[in-house]
């Protein structure tokens, strides 16, 4: 499906349909007030999100809230959703722009259409794929705002670089876990790193092992597929920041011998969601070309049991030299985390060591299946990464706070921490904490976690997001990382 900016008026584009979105709800506006009537006698109210077709008139209507981003972006996504069945080829709309000059709605309106239209047909052996193949964005603006040609083309090309590279994740996290396993991870980020010019590192098990990453290797020894950590980096001349991501890679997760009951078994290959963010980023970056050095790194792990399985009441060094007591190995993903966050430390000495995990069902209680928890010690990036979600990205993230008396409940009597806390509440931020553990001193302010278990995975369809791989964080991380382009403040 391809987008095309064109410099004509709307009634000069030869199209299909014409895609409307409404946010006069008095019907008022030049491009609605013709249809008033039909409108109303539909009983359509223009409430946000709310689509109407009208096939004779070869009109789609729909309701936005405002002309602002972050609600233009899932009005246009659903409106498309809700014609994908049909037989249009072709689609034109107006440009849209919330102020003059300021592009993000147009940016917006490009990551709706790529993400709103996002389709996973891999399995299925009747492809009833869309006949939608492509849509026109007129530059004639909603409320006649001039438009800079340039300026405009640039701002949609950004939107569907990084929606791509959202797709991009959402395909990864979307594959079985019998057809996506920690060898494959590998393989697709070397896929990736060939296509983008990325340089690509893998350890097997025995270099793993050799790096003394003995709890990755604990929650993987069950498994029939052996565990990958793989490091890609994007390292552009004269970069202004360096930038280290971290993604918790669990291609399955049956909880280990603390076995998950079997409802919530289902959507676990949607544990290696951070990793495959991580894969999504660094396409991204490398796509819109910016001027910071990115590491990803991955901990592909698949937790399973069996005999040799790692049980409740081990104890694991870390490759920090740490000693974690074991009492739950369905919370795996730390043990993998805490490993790989040690391990790019010691290879790169970033200004920025941003975590990002499926990490907690007790996330999802909290914040529930929209947004992302955000932990760290330090609230200025903090605060720069919740404004770059909430304000900009098209996702929405909230601060989790830490607190001194949660940490203690890591304890453990035996060894130096538990995988555990020793309470049932405040789980999202206990297992940061337990994260914070393996971040070194000089690095403490320089960490970011994201707990992305909620929004990673969608069971039932919202904004942009058809059901199931979401791709979340990947447009957050992104933005945030843009955004360090343009900061002026000193990096940590
Ligand atoms: N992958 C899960 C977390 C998860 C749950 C992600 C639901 C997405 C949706 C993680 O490995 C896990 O099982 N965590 C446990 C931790 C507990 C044992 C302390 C959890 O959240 O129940
Ligand atoms: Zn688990
Ligand atoms: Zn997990």
């Amino acid at each position: 499906m391809k987008i095309e900016f064109v410099a004509k008026k709307l009634k000069d584009i030869k199209a299909d349909l014409e895609l409307i979105v409404v946010v006069d709800k008095n019907f008022d506006h030049d491009l609605v007030k013709e249809y008033k009537t039909v409108l109303k006698d539909a009983g359509f109210s223009a409430e946000q999100d709310e689509a109407i077709l009208l096939p004779e008139s070869k009109k789609l209507f729909v309701g936005s809230e405002s002309l602002r981003a972050k609600d233009i972006r899932p009005a246009v996504a659903t409106a498309l959703r809700s014609i994908l069945g049909k037989n249009y080829k072709t689609i034109k709309l107006a440009s849209y722009l919330s102020h003059t000059k300021c592009t993000a709605t147009l940016r917006a309106l490009a990551e709706a259409i790529v993400l709103g239209t996002y389709e996973y047909t891999r399995y299925k052996s009747k492809k009833e794929n869309s006949k939608l193949e492509k849509v026109f964005i007129s530059s004639q603006e909603y409320n006649a705002k001039e438009i800079d040609k340039d300026v405009a083309k640039r701002a949609i090309d950004k939107g569907i670089e990084v929606a791509q590279s959202v797709n991009l994740t959402r395909d990864i996290v979307n594959t079985p876990p019998d057809d996506f396993y920690p060898k494959i991870m590998a393989r697709v980020a070397k896929d990736i790193a060939k296509n983008e010019d990325l340089e690509i590192k893998v350890l097997n098990r025995s270099e793993i092992a050799e790096q003394k990453m003995n709890a990755l290797l604990a929650v993987a020894k069950a498994s029939t597929h052996a565990p990958r950590v793989i490091h890609v980096s994007y390292k552009p001349k004269n970069p202004k920041a360096v930038v280290s991501l971290i993604g918790k890679g669990l291609t399955y997760d049956s909880g280990g011998l603390s076995l998950k009951p079997s409802d919530f078994m289902v959507t676990m290959k949607a544990d290696k969601s951070g990793g495959s963010a991580v894969l999504g980023i660094m396409q991204a970056v490398s796509r819109l070309k910016l001027p910071i050095e990115v590491h990803g790194f991955i901990g592909a792990v698949e937790n399973m049991i069996g005999g040799n399985a790692y049980k409740p009441d081990d104890v694991l060094i870390a490759k920090n030299g740490k000693t974690i007591e074991v009492r739950n190995t369905d919370a795996e993903g730390r043990l993998v985390l805490a490993d790989v966050l040690c391990y790019a430390q010691q290879e790169v000495d970033a200004n920025y060591i941003i975590d990002m995990a499926t990490l907690t069902g007790a996330c999802v209680v909290g914040l529930g299946h929209y947004t992302t928890g955000v932990m760290g010690n330090n609230q200025k990036i903090i605060d720069k990464m919740l404004y770059a979600a909430n304000t900009a990205s098209g996702e929405m993230a909230a601060q989790l706070p830490f607190n001194r008396y949660l940490n203690k409940t890591l304890k453990s009597s035996i060894a130096d921490i538990c995988n555990i806390s020793n309470t049932r509440y405040g789980g999202a931020i206990t297992a940061g904490l337990f994260l914070s553990n393996f971040i070194e001193e000089k690095n403490r302010q320089k960490w970011l976690h994201l707990d992305i278990a909620g929004p990673a995975f969608v069971e039932h369809e919202w904004g942009e997001n058809p059901h199931g791989a979401s791709g979340a964080g990947v447009r957050a991380v992104t933005r945030f990382i843009e955004k360090l382009s343009t900061s002026k403040g000193e990096h940590y």
